[in-house]
């Protein structure tokens, strides 16, 4: 649905996009997770044509920017960052005017689309009430609706619920899973529990550059086979337990470290397909007189790695 090629932006000598690659299949939902300055709302405005690109190329379904502008932004609806609204207006008025300036002419047809709108955002009971008096949540569903008035196939989200509260949050969350059952979702956050609660796919970039692209799940699959196994034992000695470990398979990394209790020995145990060590490991130690004090999995959220691949290099 979307295939964007070593897309590039420049802002005079610095490049805030750098050289990516995304595709995004149609019904899905990719986060595009980053912190902040990495290059989403730029990456997102050149995807919207907002912004031309200094290299590379944006294919939406058939059409490619720039030559096909206009059909491309009939595909997408968009809610920038900050989403424009007119304050003075009540969400109807502010709604039928969206409806007017985006072509739908015909009365019955606007208020179809509106009765549509206000079940999936949920703004049934605030259409008449002025848009300054809505909470920022209540504004970010307007703006939903507004980037969603001509029922387009692509939705674009940049940070919807940035400065929201808990619950404002999660109710935006429901929002675009249930637009996300039939519609193709491109939204941008910088809080990974976001991504990984909302999205199928997630693209994590970082100084212009997507530093990991995959399925939520394979993400977290490849994160829980390189878990860390923790391990504490009582009544063996450092070698005997490191000699019984080191058998159980020539793929795992054992190293011993400092124990949380004076009388234990205790090891971090690495490797892949770690489901099926962690058995092995307890059944050899079964087979001896020793006593498991500990044995844990630290469980590597994406968290981690998330920090891991965006943190700052010094
Ligand atoms: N109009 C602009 N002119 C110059 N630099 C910009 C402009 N917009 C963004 N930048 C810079 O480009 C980088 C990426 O910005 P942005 O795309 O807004 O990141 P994000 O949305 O991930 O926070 C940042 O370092 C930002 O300071
Ligand atoms: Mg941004």
């Amino acid at each position: 649905m979307i295939e964007i090629k070593n897309l590039t932006k420049y802002y005079k000598d610095f490049c805030a996009v750098d050289n990516i690659n995304l595709k995004v299949s149609k019904g899905e939902i990719l986060g595009l997770l980053g912190p902040n300055g990495a290059g989403k709302t730029t990456t997102l405005r050149m995807l919207t044509g907002y912004f031309k690109p200094s290299a590379g190329s944006i294919k939406v379904d058939k059409f490619n920017l720039p030559e096909n502008m206009i059909q491309i932004k009939s595909l997408i609806g968009y809610l920038p960052e900050s989403a424009p609204l007119y304050h003075n207006m009540l969400v109807y008025d502010y709604l039928e005017y969206v409806a007017k300036i985006k072509g739908i002419g015909d009365r019955e047809k606007r208020h179809d689309r509106f009765l549509k709108l206000s079940e999936i955002c949920g703004l049934s009971s605030i259409m008449a009430k002025p848009i300054s008096d809505l909470s920022k949540g209540l504004k970010q569903r307007v703006g939903i609706a507004h980037a969603m008035m001509t029922d387009p196939e692509i939705l674009i989200l940049d940070e919807p619920t940035s400065g929201l509260d808990p619950n404002q949050i999660a109710e935006i969350r429901d929002i675009i899973r249930t637009i996300g059952k039939e519609k193709t979702i491109v939204f941008s956050t910088h809080i990974l529990s976001e991504a990984e609660a909302t999205c199928d796919r997630i693209a994590i970039i970082n100084k212009g550059r997507i530093v990991a692209d995959d399925t939520t799940s394979n993400l977290k699959q490849s994160l829980e086979q390189d878990s860390i196994i923790k391990l504490s034992l009582q009544g063996a000695s450092v070698e005997e337990a490191h000699t019984l470990l080191s058998n159980i398979s020539s793929e795992i990394h054992i190293q011993h470290t400092e124990p949380s209790e004076k009388d234990m020995i205790s090891f971090e145990i690495r490797g892949k397909n770690n489901k099926n060590i962690r058995s092995r490991i307890y059944l050899k130690i079964k087979e001896t007189d020793w006593i498991i004090c500990e044995f844990v999995k630290e469980s590597q959220a994406l968290e981690k790695v998330f920090q891991t691949l965006t943190k700052e290099v010094k």
